[in-house]
């Protein structure tokens, strides 16, 4: 792991605490990226970028990839570099998931690590393109796992979805981001990789079930939605008065 400065460690919260709404940790008011990189953009791509940084702080990217909703904070989209981001997810969905502390000696719990998704090229998403990570965000597949191609379905093996999908660990919401309109998704994805500064931050491999987490994802006691959604109104919703 990275050695940080102590500055950047109180800068870097558990999620959880995110979660709990105590955000007023992070400290300093959001300020504006670097960034003499922008200004050379052309105006569309620096809009996209722009839309982009906005979806990512009001999405709560930073809450598990570093830095909560401070762009200013060094470690900014970095991933773990403290247990605190680490989770503990179950295979067994009635059993609770820990953020921390970790019960590390339980076999039936994996670890699983927000990811440094900075566009560094070796510890990064640098070498991914857009594609691949709007791939990512749209279908919950790992990045590196998934074609450089439109994928053409959800279902394993028809279309291109590949036949044995590799999913990406919760809590990573890619089945809420995923009903995101396209737009959106490629905004995310011009952010990232163009907007970002690139922060070397080798995060170690979730760890996780031999299939990648289908069979979890397919559990009725988990209850993925569809993509798309259901039409309105489904069981939980009721037609306006
Ligand atoms: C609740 C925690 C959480 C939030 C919020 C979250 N992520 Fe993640 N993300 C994860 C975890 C955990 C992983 C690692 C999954 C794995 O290892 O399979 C991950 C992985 C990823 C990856 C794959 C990176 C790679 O190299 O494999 C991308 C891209 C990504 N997240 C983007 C985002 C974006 C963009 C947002 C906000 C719109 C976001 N995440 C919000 C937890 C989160």
């Amino acid at each position: 792991m990275k050695s940080i400065s102590g500055d950047a460690m109180r800068r870097t919260f558990r999620p959880l605490v995110a979660a709990l709404g105590l955000v007023a940790l992070s400290g300093c008011a959001a300020a504006t990226s670097d960034d003499g990189a922008m200004e050379s953009m052309d105006p569309a791509a620096n809009a996209s970028v722009e839309r982009g940084r906005l979806s990512v702080l009001h999405h709560g990217c930073g809450d598990c990839h570093g830095g909560l909703d401070n762009p200013d904070s060094e470690m900014w989209m970095a991933g773990v570099v403290i247990p605190f981001q680490e989770f503990a997810i179950p295979l067994d969905p009635t059993a609770p998931t820990f953020s921390y502390p970790l019960n590390e000696a339980d076999p039936s719990y994996f670890l699983t690590r927000p990811r440094n998704i900075t566009p560094d090229n070796e510890t990064g998403i640098g070498r991914f393109t857009e594609r691949q990570v709007f791939n990512a965000l749209r279908y919950g597949l790992r990045p590196e796992e998934t074609p450089d191609v439109e994928i053409t379905s959800t279902v394993p093996g028809s279309g291109n979805f590949p036949a044995v999908p590799r999913y990406l660990a919760p809590p990573m919401p890619w089945q809420s981001f995923r009903h995101m309109p396209d737009q959106d998704l490629w905004d995310i994805a011009a952010y990232l990789k163009r907007g970002v500064r690139p922060v070397r931050n080798q995060v170690a491999e979730s760890e996780g079930p031999p299939d990648f987490w289908a069979g979890f994802y397919a559990d009725p006691m988990v209850g993925l939605g569809t993509y798309p959604a259901r039409p309105f109104p489904a069981r939980g919703e009721r037609a306006a008065p």
